[in-house]
């Protein structure tokens, strides 16, 4: 789809008259909530600096295979097989777009709107203002301003965590989910062993009192910590101590590290931007929530879904979601 058929398609989705200007359409402004603000700015901030990094193609290609694992798509063929079937796409919390591009390019005949809070929704529209059916929004996927099942695939990956109410954030994704055929694709942190669940929540209280460039230098710190713990190449057979979550087995030291008591992200095929990037992403959002797979679960049965598949790995449950 392209020119008058993308305006006409926009008017069907949304309630509200968005005014683009090109490929971009602002909806909301300032969040009245200042966690939700403190988290668009670092998005923002976040967002403002990778981009011109030499190496995202590398990170998108990364999460794009990722994506497939999350979400039940035995391949790349699969995720297209499945977008042939939809109209309009959303793809909710976009951050620079990368994932609504490749919707967009996999599902040439549909309309496929990214939208995010934070000013990597403006970046985005300007590195894809080349795909005529993909169009970007700044605005809160809480409050979208689109009509009941107006969208077939809702894809909110790696995002609902840092929504102000994350429930609140479900339900208005799941309204929007066309019945009955409609999928919303949506991933959560999950909760981690109780030493690292109380680190990351005390910091996210301190988090909004650092400055970002304390907050960066933290991050690089990090990295720096996990590098050399990789560097040691040592395992560790662990044992079980159920009371504070952390599970028994062998692992690489850092990977215990990170895993049961502080992020300190590394990753030498990814460099190491991104993986000082990984670690900003982590610490400076003040909204991130973590959940069990029974609260998942829950959220999912509440709003009259079911799960068509569900995925469950050490940092994240993900799944596609249909109205029951
Ligand atoms: C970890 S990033 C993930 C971005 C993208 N989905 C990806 O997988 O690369 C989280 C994104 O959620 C966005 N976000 C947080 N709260 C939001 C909200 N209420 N509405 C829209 N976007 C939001 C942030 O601005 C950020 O770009």
């Amino acid at each position: 789809v392209s020119g008058p058929e993308v305006a006409a398609r926009l008017a069907a989705v949304f309630e509200p008259a968005l005014r683009f200007d090109g490929n971009y359409a602002r909806l909301a402004g300032p969040a009245a909530d200042a966690n939700q603000q403190q988290t668009n700015d670092v998005f923002s901030e976040k967002w403002g600096r990778y981009e011109r990094s030499g190496e995202k193609e590398g990170l998108y290609e990364f999460q794009r295979q990722w994506y497939l694992k999350l979400y039940g798509f035995a391949s790349e063929q699969a995720l297209r097989e499945h977008l042939a079937g939809c109209g309009v796409i959303l793809d909710a919390g976009c951050g620079l777009g990368y994932k609504a591009a490749w919707f967009a390019e996999l599902a040439p005949h549909a309309l496929v709107i990214g939208m995010d809070y934070s000013d990597a929704a403006a970046q985005a529209a300007r590195s894809y203002a080349h795909l005529p059916n993909l169009v970007f929004v700044q605005g809160d996927i809480a409050r979208t301003g689109m009509r009941d099942g107006g969208v077939d695939y809702v894809s909110c990956d790696q995002v609902i965590m840092h929504t102000e109410d994350p429930e609140r954030t479900f339900a208005e994704l799941a309204r929007i989910t066309a019945r009955p055929h409609g999928q919303f694709a949506c991933y959560f942190y999950a909760k981690k062993a109780l030493p690292r669940e109380l680190l990351d929540e005390y910091f996210r209280a301190q988090c909004k009192t650092v400055t970002t460039e304390e907050l960066w230098q933290m991050s690089e710190q990090l990295a720096e910590l996990g590098r050399r713990l990789s560097a040691l190449d040592v395992r560790i057979d662990a044992p079980d101590i159920p009371l504070l979550g952390i599970k028994g087995g062998t692992y690489d030291i850092q990977r215990f590290v990170y895993w049961n008591f502080l992020k300190c992200f590394w990753n030498e095929e990814l460099g190491a931007e991104t993986s000082v990037v990984t670690n900003f992403d982590w610490y400076s959002p003040s909204n991130a929530r973590r959940f069990s797979e029974a609260e998942v679960r829950t959220l999912v049965r509440v709003n009259g879904m079911i799960d068509t598949f569900f995925h469950v790995e050490e940092a994240c449950h993900s799944g596609r979601f249909a109205h029951a």
